[in-house]
């Protein structure tokens, strides 16, 4: 488990060991754009303000990775980041 600070929204979530980061944003904003789950697709990339991500997309260049993740996947390889959501 680890959390999750969504800096443009002043809150912060748990994201439980059996849950992806996706579903536990998206309690706290429901609009969060998804499509496929699995990370290829894109949709449900956002960037990340501060903390080591655990990238396990197969779509994000090294680039990209620097200051984002695909949320339905990616999970964070300490116990906290900053999204900016
Ligand atoms: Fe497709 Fe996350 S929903 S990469």
């Amino acid at each position: 488990p680890f959390t999750v600070e969504l800096h443009r929204s002043g809150r912060t979530i748990e994201v439980a060991a059996g849950e992806t980061t996706l579903a536990a944003v998206r309690r706290e904003l429901p609009d969060t754009p998804y499509s496929c789950e699995q990370g290829f697709c894109g949709t449900c990339q956002h960037r990340v303000l501060a903390g080591e991500v655990d990238h396990r997309d197969t779509l994000l260049t090294d680039q990209e990775r620097e200051d984002s993740m695909l949320l339905c996947v990616s999970r964070a390889q300490d116990d906290h980041l900053v999204l900016d959501l």
